[in-house]
């Protein structure tokens, strides 16, 4: 398959940062006869960091895997630069697919490979760049995450930061207009999280990129969105969205309020919460992703 770095692979042309990129609508999805979201229209604009928010199960990375085009809708659509993603064929649906990098919530690096030959791997499996080229640009996106120095080490010798920023620079290997990241802090210590977040920052500020993030840390959001778009399991779909500090201080809707002042539902404003460590109150049953590696690219 013929490749070259293309910097516009969404098709938005510089400057034309009020036309969104992503425009996702009426979208009702689900598996089999179970709805989990329903009425969903957002925009994600070019350049700007959208974070997804919500409380487990409320379906953020269904919504995710909706827009990257790898669950089908129960109906609506999902545009890309004004190309359906889902109905989307052949060298379009190759184009559009090459316009964006994810990083999945369950998804890590193959642990049988180097830092460097997971960060290949899409070089490899979607270009037919020379080889002197392909690494090149690997070690590039390693070196832009601050990864240079660790090609050759297997993923179990870095620490789960590392982890995290090797899979944005596999994610973003192809130069791709949109990251869609699933919870990129997840299990990182505070301060391993606020130097993620300052990378994400670094990239969506200083190459333009746009960024769909997943993440239940207060501390991200408020450090690196520009908007955030906030689902509610009960009423399966969207229920806030907008700048979270006025959403914080501003929202009225009890849900919201309560998602950013921490307080546990049906409880008096100030109490304490439940320790954090009971069991969960409607355990979920398990996304089979969780016991399947994920794909590279969908
Ligand atoms: N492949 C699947 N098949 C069937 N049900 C699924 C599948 N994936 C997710 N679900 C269900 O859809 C609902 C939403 O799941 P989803 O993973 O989108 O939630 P989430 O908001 O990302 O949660 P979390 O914060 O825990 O990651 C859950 O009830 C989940 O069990
Ligand atoms: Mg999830």
């Amino acid at each position: 398959m013929s490749f070259t770095i293309d910097a516009t692979a969404c098709g938005v042309e510089a400057g034309d940062r009020h036309a969104p990129l992503i425009q996702v609508r009426a979208l009702k999805a689900g598996y089999g006869e179970r709805i989990i979201l329903q009425n969903v229209d957002l925009d994600v604009f070019p350049g700007e960091v959208l974070i997804l928010l919500g409380g487990s199960g409320c379906g953020k990375s269904t919504l995710l895997k909706q827009m990257i085009g790898l669950e089908q809708p129960l109906s609506g659509s999902v545009l890309i630069n004004d190309r359906d993603v889902h109905a989307a064929r052949g060298a379009e649906r190759t184009r559009i697919l090459h316009g964006f990098g994810v990083s999945y919530q369950t998804g890590a690096l193959f642990g049988s490979l180097s830092v460097l030959d997971n960060v290949l791997l899409p070089l490899e499996e979607c270009t037919d760049l020379p080889k002197p080229l392909r690494l090149r640009v690997a070690r590039m996106k390693l070196a832009q995450v601050g990864l240079a120095g660790f090609e050759d080490h297997a993923p179990s010798e870095l620490s789960g930061g590392m982890v995290k920023r090797a899979a944005i620079a596999r994610a973003m290997v192809l130069d791709p207009c949109v990251l869609f990241l699933d919870e990129p802090s997840a299990g990182l210590d505070p301060v391993t999280s606020a130097e993620l977040d300052a990378l994400i920052l670094d990239l969506a500020r200083s190459l333009g990129m746009t960024f769909v993030i997943v993440t239940h840390e207060l501390a991200s959001v408020f450090a690196i969105a520009d908007r955030v778009i906030m689902l509610d399991k009960s009423r399966q779909g969207i229920v806030a969205q907008g700048d979270p500090r006025t959403l914080r201080d501003h929202s009225t809707d009890p849900m919201v309020h309560d998602f950013f002042h921490r307080h546990v539902s049906g409880r008096g404003k100030g109490e304490i919460p439940e320790p954090l460590n009971r069991e969960p109150l409607n355990p979920e049953p398990l996304n089979s992703e969780a016991l399947n590696p994920e794909p590279l690219s969908p």
